[in-house]
C-alpha cells in the first residue's frame, strides 16, 4: 500500500513509520511526506531517506478550500492508498476527508475519548489519572473523534512532568503507529458505518 504522511513538526512518528516500512514483508511504503510548515524538522529527515516531500503553507493560499485543493492535486499525482497524519496540526474539511474516508489515520497522544485536543499530558497529570497513552484512530470530520484502531497505555508516575510523560508516551506511539498502519494495509481493520471493524483474532 502507498502511504502519504502529514507532519507539522519533528516527524518522529513519520520516521518510526518509515523505519517500519523498510522491513521487507511490511505491507506499506511511504511515497510522500506533506507538511504545512516549511520549517518542520521532519522534512529534511524524509528527504535524507529519499522520500518525496511537499510543503503547502496555509498562508500561501486565499482560503482553506484553495489550500486543500493544492494538497489534493499533489495527492492525485502521488496516488496514496492511505494517509497517515503524524503531528499534523491542522484539521481537514469534510470534503477533503470524504476523498479518503476510511483510509486516513491519526495518532493522538492520549487514550481517546479522554483528553482530545491539545496539552494532553498536562491535562492527564492535572486530572490525576494513573494511566495515560496514545490512540491511533480513523480520521473523521470531528477532531480526535474517529473510530479507534489501536491504543497503547503507559503509567503516569508521581513525579511526572508533561515532558517526562510525553517522552514515555512517544516511545509507545512509535511502536503503535506502525502496528496500526500494518493492520489497515493488510485489510485487518476497516471503517464501516462509522465504526472500526477488526478481523477476528487481531
Ligand atoms: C506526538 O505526540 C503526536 O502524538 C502528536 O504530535 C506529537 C509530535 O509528533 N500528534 P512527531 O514527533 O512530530 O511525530
Amino acid at each position: 500500500k502507498r502511504v502519504a504522511v502529514f507532519i507539522s513538526g519533528g516527524g518522529s512518528n513519520m520516521l518510526a513509520l518509515a523505519d517500519a516500512c523498510t522491513a521487507p514483508d511490511f505491507p506499506a511504503e511511504i511515497v510522500a511526506v506533506f507538511s504545512d510548515k516549511p520549517s518542520a524538522g521532519g522534512i529534511e529527515k524524509a528527504q535524507a531517506r529519499g522520500i518525496k516531500t511537499f510543503v503547502f503553507e496555509r498562508k500561501g493560499f486565499a482560503g482553506k478550500a484553495e489550500h486543500e485543493a493544492a494538497i489534493l492535486a499533489a495527492l492525485d499525482e502521488v496516488k496514496p492508498d492511505i494517509l497517515c497524519l503524524a503531528g499534523y496540526m491542522r484539521l481537514f474539511s469534510a470534503e477533503f476527508i470524504s476523498r479518503y474516508e476510511g483510509s486516513i489515520l491519526n495518532i493522538h497522544p492520549a487514550l481517546l475519548p479522554l483528553f482530545p485536543g491539545l496539552h494532553t499530558h498536562e491535562r492527564a497529570i492535572q486530572a490525576g489519572v494513573k494511566i495515560a497513552g496514545c490512540t491511533v484512530h480513523f480520521v473523521t470530520e470531528g477532531m480526535d473523534e474517529g473510530p479507534i484502531v489501536a491504543q497503547g497505555a503507559v503509567p503516569v508516575l508521581a513525579d511526572d512532568t508533561p515532558e517526562t510523560l510525553a517522552g514515555r508516551v512517544l516511545t509507545v506511539e512509535h511502536k503503535l503507529y506502525p502496528l496500526a498502519l500494518k493492520l489497515l494495509a493488510e485489510g485487518k481493520v476497516r471503517m464501516e458505518d462509522g465504526r472500526a471493524i477488526t478481523s477476528p483474532g487481531t
